[in-house]
């Protein structure tokens, strides 16, 4: 036996939507969100998956978590089949998700944990005791008892990442839990995620698409794009898997940046360059991004080429590779754009 926590074996999940085809006339359209996903999460360790938006990551948390049905595959969760057990898997769980909308808001937070408590079969001076316990930690006693309509969305995460907490469960879904926020905020929840795994023993399955936040929390990462991992180990054996090469970033201010990509694709030993569109203090800008053997060589080139092409230089890195050099390794592309947290 293993001690796996979590198997997915041959995940498949089709979405079927309706979109006019001509006039009057409808076509179903077939969006495949996972392609046959296999993994294992080990207890006690945090394990992420990281992918861009669209790549499959609410839909895989969704079937671990019972709230949608796969098409194809099977799933174990705390020893329990997602389809044929889905009871016994919900109440071994704590779940986040995205955009939480379970939350009431004409209760307080407050209100909110002692009601999801209850669900749980919590009571009297028990859920009381879990209810302040779970405040105290994620910190949020300065609003828990105030209605949660007032909250800013910053406050509605932290108050859904409770929620997650509230049965204290040894295994735990996180769906995006520092999107929108602040980054204060989102140092405090990871912090606190590792936490839960360090002082409570809590194996925590979490979604991103920050590659600084996989890096920073995840014991193992799974790259997942366009509904199929990609690539899966812990940070430091996923870059390895790029060792002697480099990484250089480049910020211009440039909408004409199409024109030098392809040169830059030509010189000999760049291996792969992606760019996307950012902003950088309010103001529009590209990321180019380069995986090559010897920056010291190549980028005095690109720099020339850059001045050459009148492009306004604004930041240039290079730099040992991350993961986001291993995700455009995999698919020619750039994880994210840039949010520049904590930066
Ligand atoms: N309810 C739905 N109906 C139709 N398509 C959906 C639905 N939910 C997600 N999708 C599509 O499935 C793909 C995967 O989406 P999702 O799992 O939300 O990815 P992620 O969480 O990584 O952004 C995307 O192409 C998305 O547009
Ligand atoms: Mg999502």
């Amino acid at each position: 036996m293993t001690n796996d926590i979590i198997v997915a074996e041959g995940l498949k999940k089709v979405y079927r939507v309706k979109v006019p085809k001509g006039f009057l006339k409808k076509t179903t359209k077939e969006i495949h969100a996972l392609r046959g996903v296999n993994l294992r999460v080990r207890e006690g360790e945090i394990f992420g998956l990281l992918g861009p938006n669209g790549a499959g990551k609410t839909t895989l948390i969704k079937i671990l978590t019972t709230l949608l049905l796969p098409d194809e595959g099977y799933a174990i969760v705390n020893g329990y089949d997602v389809v044929k057990e889905s009871r016994k898997v919900r109440k071994s769980i704590g779940v986040m998700l995205m955009g939480e909308r379970s939350l009431y808001w004409k209760l307080t937070g407050r209100e909110n944990l002692e009601y999801f408590g209850a669900l749980y079969g919590l009571s009297g001076e028990t859920l009381k005791r879990r209810v302040n316990e779970v405040i105290n930690f994620v910190g949020i006693r300065d609003f828990a008892d105030r209605l949660v309509e007032t909250y800013s969305s910053g406050q509605k995460m932290l108050l859904a990442f409770a929620k997650a907490l509230i049965n204290d469960a040894p295994l735990l879904f996180l769906d995006e839990p520092t999107v929108a926020m602040d980054p204060r905020n989102a140092a405090l929840v990871r912090e606190k995620i590792k936490l839960l795994r360090e002082e409570f023993g809590k194996t925590i399955f979490l979604t991103t698409h920050l590659m600084h936040e996989a890096e920073m929390l995840c014991d193992r990462v799974a790259i997942i794009d366009l509904g199929r991992i990609l690539a899966l180990g812990s940070p430091q054996e996923l870059k390895s898997s790029l060792k002697g090469k480099s990484s250089i970033e480049i910020d211009v201010k440039s909408d004409r940046v199409h024109e030098v990509i392809n040169e830059i694709r030509s010189f000999d030993d760049v291996l792969e360059v992606a760019f996307s569109y950012v902003k950088i203090n309010g103001m529009d800008a590209v990321k180019i991004r380069i995986l090559c053997s010897s920056p010291r060589t190549l980028l005095p080139d690109i720099i020339s080429l850059l001045i050459k092409k009148n492009m306004d230089i604004l930041y240039v890195n290079p730099q040992e590779p991350t993961l986001e050099d291993v995700f455009m390794h995999y698919t020619g592309r750039l994880l994210t754009e840039d949010t520049r947290e904590g930066v």
